[in-house]
């Protein structure tokens, strides 16, 4: 029973570091830095999850969102849609740009990967 315990403790320390080693090896540029920026402030509130069980209003972004095509990303930042602000009077030529490289450095879920 005790050693159960310990068996537990020793894995739960083991993921921990492994989640954070994961979260810091990414590299990116400057211009990526700045894109996620923006898109904590602007796109995070319905695009990023607040808590693990809350679910976001919009659809969560990563390299594969708008057919992974930058243009169709880009029409729908600027002019939104029924349910999302457009963003043409908001945000600059190159923040949109920033926010589309970051995005584009977002991996797919294993999960969305699967329910497609
Ligand atoms: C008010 C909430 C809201 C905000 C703020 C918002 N979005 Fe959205 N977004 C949505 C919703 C909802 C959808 C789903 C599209 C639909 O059903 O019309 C969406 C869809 C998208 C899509 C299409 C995804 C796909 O693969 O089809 C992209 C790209 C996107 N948003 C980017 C952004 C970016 C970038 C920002 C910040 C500049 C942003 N959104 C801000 C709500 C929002």
């Amino acid at each position: 029973m005790m050693r159960n315990t310990v068996v537990a403790m020793v894995l739960a320390c083991a993921l921990t570091t492994g989640a954070a080693a994961q979260s810091t090896s990414t590299t990116l540029t400057e211009k990526q830095i700045h894109g996620r920026q923006l898109f904590a402030q602007s796109c995070g509130i319905c695009h990023l999850q607040a808590s693990l069980n809350a679910n976001t209003y919009g659809p969560p972004l990563n390299k594969a969102s708008a057919n992974a095509n930058n243009e169709v990303m880009r029409i729908f930042i600027m002019e939104g849609s029924a349910r999302m602000p457009a963003f043409k009077h908001y945000l600059k030529t190159a923040d949109v740009d920033a926010i589309i490289d970051y995005v584009r450095t977002v991996p797919v879920p294993a999960a969305t990967t699967a329910a497609r």
